[in-house]
């Protein structure tokens, strides 16, 4: 693969929250996009919506990676550099009452994709891993040293997929991965157009407390006020989707330019509170976020923040947006698209 020249990128999962924004800064960057997909967690009229943003048409393959022959069809019909690899279910709960689901979908699907690209002599792959294969960490911050412990099934997933991956670097020597340990990320693209689309009840904060503030939900349940955190709540690093997808592309780059695999993880570096979010969305979005602080939730940590430094001395990557624009971009998508892709949307330009 010659140096700078653009890629043709097979984005599986492309459809999803993170995908789609990865799409975008593909694209930006010069590079060729198919999506596959199965729509299990997506919406189709991400597709336009990405055409607005990039104002090129994304070509969309509707397939499921357990569908050998489906995906034998499109590395056929395709010459792909690269792939990155989204497609997973991720709700941990879901995980716990639905294990073999989880097993199915992530591991079974990845070995599929994993043969296909083996088979088309595809040999490069950037795989979206997770700050949960730390489980409960013993300090922080996390660095990528630091133990493995997965805590649900989702998690094992992630786990197995990080080793099964690992192994196929070590058996073929042409082989190269950019494993990404994501951090939290939230927020949307700036234009309003794409963004975070939870089906039901959402798992995660900040989704939930943009429903607080669009009046779908009453009010917020903050899990815990008694940790040995400075104010008491939770801590996590929460990262921009936009930064996280510029490390997409940042890993393709290495991938191909230092002809290396390497694991890393993603985030800010910087812990921020169940309240200082809470607060700063208030002042971003001028809207009042009333709460009640109930019992812990069972499964969750006190502390969790990225020792980034690997991902900045790799990828010369770091995010470059705090969590008030995080907050920002999550609410105008909220308050753009207020049944998500269900409805349509009302445009306003990408302008911060
Ligand atoms: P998402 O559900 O929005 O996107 C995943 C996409 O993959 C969806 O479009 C879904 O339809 C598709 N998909 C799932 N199974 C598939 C299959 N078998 N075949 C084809 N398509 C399939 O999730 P997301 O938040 O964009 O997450 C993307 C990746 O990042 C996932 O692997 C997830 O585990 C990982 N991750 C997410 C977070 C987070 O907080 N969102 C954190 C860490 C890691
Ligand atoms: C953040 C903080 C909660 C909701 C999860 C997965 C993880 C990864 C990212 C995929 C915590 C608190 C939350 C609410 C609250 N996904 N909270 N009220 O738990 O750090 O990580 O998503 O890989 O695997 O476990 O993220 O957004 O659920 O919670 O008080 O209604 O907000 O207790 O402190 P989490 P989260």
């Amino acid at each position: 693969m010659a140096d700078q020249a653009p890629k043709s990128v097979l984005v599986c999962g492309g459809a999803g929250y993170i995908g789609s924004h990865a799409c975008v800064a593909l694209v930006e960057r010069g590079h060729r996009v198919v999506v596959a997909d199965n729509f299990a967690n997506s919406s189709q009229r991400v597709l336009l919506r990405l055409q607005r943003i990039t104002g090129s048409p994304i070509e969309c393959v509707r397939v499921d990676l357990r569908n050998r022959a489906g995906l034998t069809r499109l590395f056929s019909r395709h010459r792909f550099d690269a792939v990155m690899h989204f497609a997973a279910l991720k709700a941990v709960g879901e995980s716990c009452v639905r294990p073999l689901e989880y097993f199915d979908n992530n591991i079974c699907g990845t070995i599929n994709l994993l043969q296909a690209m083996q088979e088309a002599q595809v040999d490069r792959l950037v795989f979206s891993s997770s700050a949960t294969v730390y489980g409960d960490p013993e300090r922080v911050p996390v660095d990528e040293s630091s133990r493995l412990d997965v805590t649900n099934p989702y998690g094992r997933t992630k786990l197995v997929m990080e080793q099964l991956i690992g192994d196929l670097c070590t058996a073929r020597a042409t082989f190269r991965a950019a494993i990404l340990r994501y951090f939290n990320p939230v927020g949307a693209h700036p234009s309003g157009l794409i963004g975070e689309d939870p089906t039901g009840v959402p798992n995660n904060l900040m989704p939930y407390v943009c429903q607080v503030a669009a009046g779908r939900r009453r009010r917020l349940s903050i899990f815990g006020g008694d940790y040995p955190t400075p104010d008491g709540t939770g801590v996590r690093d929460y990262l921009h989707v936009t930064d996280l997808a510029s490390a997409h592309v940042s890993a393709l780059d290495y991938l191909v330019r230092r002809d290396a695999s390497l694991t890393v993880n993603l985030g800010t570096g910087r812990g921020v509170s169940v309240l200082e979010l809470v607060h700063a969305f208030e002042e971003v979005s001028g809207r009042h976020i009333p709460y009640d602080i109930v019992d812990r939730r069972p499964g969750d940590v006190a502390e969790v923040y990225a020792d980034p430094a690997m991902a900045n001395r790799l990828l010369g990557w770091r995010t470059g947006l705090d969590i008030r624009d995080m907050c920002r971009d999550a609410w105008r998508w909220q308050s753009l698209n207020p049944a998500g892709y269900e409805e349509p949307t009302r445009v306003r330009t990408g302008k911060r």
